[in-house]
């Protein structure tokens, strides 16, 4: 390992990982795993905040997640997987966090203001603490980086204040964690707008060859162009930000956005150009996905082993914290407790 900087990121099991998600985050968590020491986190609570009436949906979305991020190259031999429910630390440090945290701050995070009229519906609390339990995910490992898409900088941005504000009072706990912002640009979805799970218009990881293609055929292009011999534009033509992402060979990506300006390829021919890339490229990745969503339980195996791992700094950073706020009467307080006092919350997870 280059140096011994911590990471800790994660995503919600809010369903199957798409493209937009490979070419996003994974490989750039895959990646990192061999330069930091890396946390990747199953955040199934911050599902709750707006989705609590599916749990048979939460399984099932965890387990697939699980084998996107495998099959990915997320590697549990150098990384470790988190389950943020069975790790009680993460609720605990929040409610302690949330001491710190105005409910006008919170009311002033752009997510939850959007969410608030994208939803339509009275805001629970829980959706207003989303960026504290955010906050607590992220500081109960003392990350330094945090690799994440644009959208969640002003919850890392509270992160920071939160820990600060905790450093100040009670003395240095906590980095102030930096973001790593992906380098590579956001894929939209196959009708231009952004790729997401619930808009129809996503490429999912576990599609067949032939599911792909057909998306491929259908996906949005230039709308100015009738005829092949039309000449094509290549600015917000999603078509030549796949090709390249996906097409390896530059010199022929050139050649054909040339040749797609001046008229001489059509549409067609290009999606089906761009269709094969992309089957050839997630090839590797599938067989590989394919095998691990067979075995579930190994999958299930290999996340409890790496959350009994992570409680064990989840417990260290929770107890600094709760002797520095006062909350045990003295040191030798917990060595007259029974141990593991607080498995019962954690079920035979771990
Ligand atoms: N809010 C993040 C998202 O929706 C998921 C998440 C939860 C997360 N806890 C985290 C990301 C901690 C980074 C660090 O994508």
């Amino acid at each position: 390992m280059a140096d011994n900087r911590r990471i800790l990121t994660g995503h919600r099991p809010t369903g199957p990982r798409h493209l937009g998600h490979l070419v996003g985050t994974l490989r750039t968590w895959a990646n990192l795993q061999n330069d930091f020491q890396c946390f990747f986190l199953v955040a199934d609570l911050h599902v709750m905040t707006t989705d609590y009436g599916h749990p048979e949906r939460i399984r099932a979305n965890t387990i697939g997640m699980l084998a996107d991020w495998l099959a990915a190259g997320i590697d549990p031999q150098k990384s470790t997987l988190v389950l943020q429910s069975a790790v009680p630390e993460h609720a605990q440090l929040s409610l302690l966090l949330s001491m710190l945290t105005t409910v006008s701050r919170l009311e002033r995070v752009p997510t939850y203001k959007e969410q608030v009229q994208a939803l339509n519906l009275l805001p629970s609390l829980g959706l207003l603490t989303y960026p504290v339990l955010q906050a607590a995910d992220i500081l109960l490992y003392r990350a330094d980086r945090v690799p994440v898409g644009e959208d969640q900088l002003p919850h890392l941005e509270l992160t920071r204040e939160v820990a600060h504000r905790f450093n100040q009072i009670y003395g240095l706990v906590f980095p102030e964690p930096q973001p790593i912002l992906s380098q590579t640009p956001r894929l939209p979805g196959t009708e231009n707008r952004t790729m997401h799970t619930s808009y129809g218009n996503a490429v999912f990881l576990k599609d067949t060859p032939e599911e792909t293609t057909q998306k491929i055929l259908g996906m949005y292009t230039d709308p100015t162009r009738i005829h092949a011999s039309d000449p094509g534009h290549i600015e917000n033509n999603p078509l030549f930000t796949y090709l390249d992402v996906f097409d390896p060979d530059a010199a022929r990506v050139s050649d054909l956005k040339l040749r797609y300006q001046s008229g001489k390829v059509g549409d067609v021919a290009i999606k089906q150009h761009l269709a094969q890339m992309v089957n050839q490229d997630l090839a590797p990745l599938r067989e590989k996905r394919a095998e691990l969503i067979t075995r579930p339980d190994d999958l299930v195996e290999l996340v409890r082993a790496g959350t009994s791992l992570a409680r064990q700094y989840a417990r260290d950073t929770l107890t600094d914290v709760q002797d520095r706020m006062g909350l045990n009467l003295s040191a030798t307080w917990r060595k007259h407790e029974p141990a593991n006092d607080n498995t019962s919350m954690v079920g035979a997870f771990c």
